[in-house]
């Protein structure tokens, strides 16, 4: 199992096992960080942002600068030759060779996948449209296994724009590889998770999928709730935007039929769709989940990096 220079552009590209090491190393990283502090000295992250984040870049440079390593790029495209007109292919191929690993957001599907076919640098897939968002499934499982202790055979419910959301499309093809897990996928009618990855999912994968409109109908037998935020940026126009984005705001009451040990998960930024009553909940594992975005990320680097960290002893 060797993940030094590979691609990751969607959470396929990587086995279960390999997804296994990356958990593994975070995992360490989290009880002792001090002691990869200088793993990746002389290396150097490049970011390719050509659409807003604040998480996925900040959480990948601190990532890089918590091992040691330093970073270059751009956060707007505006600022970059693109808004001269240059293509992807080649940027990439100029940044891939001034950097050692590169990480691309970009709102075309398909972006990062096409850069790693020009890159001589790894590239990771910082999210690409409706489409994937890999990096923020790796905090996701990250999440659910050092808080739930396993991965597989929870009861798991994505609320919100499972449409738009790609943080939702990567996390629920990935948890389905995993044994028993069954699935509640609350939204609109007009958002509901698209079709074609439904029946992929269920054609390929022993999975229970219940669909509903309603948040609190199935609460009691949740594990994880997974909310997400009305993906507005994706949407044509602004009256189906208004009329859909306070379809679910969780609050406190809304919680008196969970498990005491519930989750509640979201990828952030969060919009309305959690009420600020809900944040003093001990099931709230939300900023949790975003402090625990920066081990994945450490991990994935340093392995892709091929930096010499024993993943098994130490
Ligand atoms: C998500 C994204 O960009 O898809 N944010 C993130 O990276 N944590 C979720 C979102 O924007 O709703």
């Amino acid at each position: 199992m060797n993940l030094k220079g590979r691609h990751l552009i969607d959470p396929n590209d990587f086995t279960l096992e390999e997804l296994d090491e990356v958990f593994k190393l975070a995992d360490k990283m989290i009880k002792d960080r001090n002691a990869y502090s200088k793993i990746c000295q002389g290396r150097i992250l490049g970011t390719c942002f050509y659409e807003p984040s604040t998480r996925t870049r900040l959480s990948f440079e601190s990532a890089m600068l918590r091992m040691g390593g330093s970073i270059l790029g751009f956060s707007d495209a505006a600022t970059s030759s693109v808004s001269k007109g240059e293509s992807i292919a080649d940027t990439i191929r100029v940044l891939g060779s001034y950097a050692d690993v590169l990480v691309m957001r970009h709102p075309k599907e398909g972006a990062p996948k096409l850069a790693s076919e020009f890159s001589t640098a790894p590239v990771i897939n910082g999210g690409d449209g409706g489409h994937q968002h890999p990096t923020q499934t790796l905090t996701d499982l990250l999440t659910i296994n050092q808080l739930k202790g396993k991965i597989e055979g929870h009861t798991v419910a994505f609320c919100g724009d499972l449409k738009f959301g790609r943080t939702v499309h990567s996390l629920i093809s990935t948890l389905s590889r995993y044994a028993k897990s069954k699935f509640i996928l609350i939204s609109p009618i007009e958002l509901k998770l698209p079709e074609s990855l439904k029946v992929n999912l269920k054609r390929k994968y022993d999975i229970e999928i219940v669909e509903t409109e309603d948040l609190e109908k199935h609460m009691a037998e949740i594990d994880i709730l997974y909310m997400t935020r009305i993906q507005k940026e994706r949407f044509f126009n602004e009256a189906d935007y208004t009329r859909l984005k306070d379809s679910y705001i969780l609050n406190r009451n809304k919680l008196k039929d969970a498990k005491p040990d519930m989750m509640i998960m979201h990828p952030l930024p969060r919009v309305n769709e959690i009420g600020y009553d809900v944040d003093g909940d001990p099931r709230a594992v939300y900023f949790k989940q975003a402090e625990y975005g920066i081990y994945a990320r450490m991990a994935l680097m340093a392995l892709l990096l091929g930096v010499d960290v024993d993943v098994e002893g130490r």
